[in-house]
């Protein structure tokens, strides 16, 4: 590294550090979630699991919090791309057992929060984790079909 190079440091640091706290800044005041979580559907290549945030569902199994996300999940228009009662439409079937990015709650928490690319909105900005957590409480709730049509190599 040369005296120049070295001059330029601090102010390079400044920089990267004032982009960091944007970054910090944009993702609102919602309690943030961790980056990433651990993905349970995933394949860790050599066995070795990545560090990846966990999160809990602090309304798992709970009927009445279930209930509420019926709600909100029609309010949200959810249905209007997951069709009713989730069973698909232009967005995937929610109910069948069979995920794209994994069914575990924090795997569904995170499809919802920050969306998925092929046309899945992120609601975490307008919902926050309450109100995601209460749609995860719904899909998980829904009675799995015993009638698939199709086969998935994993047992829903
Ligand atoms: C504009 C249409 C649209 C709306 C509105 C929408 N979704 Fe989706 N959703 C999609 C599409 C399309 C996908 C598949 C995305 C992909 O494959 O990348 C998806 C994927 C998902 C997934 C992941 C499914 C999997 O197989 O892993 C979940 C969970 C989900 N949506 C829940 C919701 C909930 C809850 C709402 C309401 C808050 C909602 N979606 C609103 C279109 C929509």
């Amino acid at each position: 590294m040369n005296a120049r190079m070295l001059m330029a440091l601090p102010f390079a640091i400044l920089v990267l550090s004032s982009c960091q706290q944007r970054a910090v800044r944009s993702t609102g005041s919602a309690a943030a979630p961790p980056p990433a979580v651990a993905y349970e559907a995933h394949v860790a290549a050599g066995g070795r699991v990545p560090p990846g945030g966990t999160l809990h569902n602090p309304h798992q199994g709970d009927k009445a919090v279930a209930a509420n996300g019926a709600l909100l999940f029609t309010a949200m228009n959810c249905d209007g791309c997951h069709g009713p009662d989730a069973t698909g439409s232009v967005g995937p079937n929610l109910g069948v057992g069979r995920w794209r990015y994994g069914g575990a709650d924090a795997e569904v928490f995170m499809s919802i929060f920050y969306g998925r690319p092929k046309g899945m909105p992120a609601f975490g900005g307008v919902l926050g984790e309450e109100g995601v957590w209460t749609l995860v409480t719904y899909i998980r709730s829904l009675p799995k079909a015993d009638n698939l049509a199709t086969e998935s190599w994993e047992k829903p």
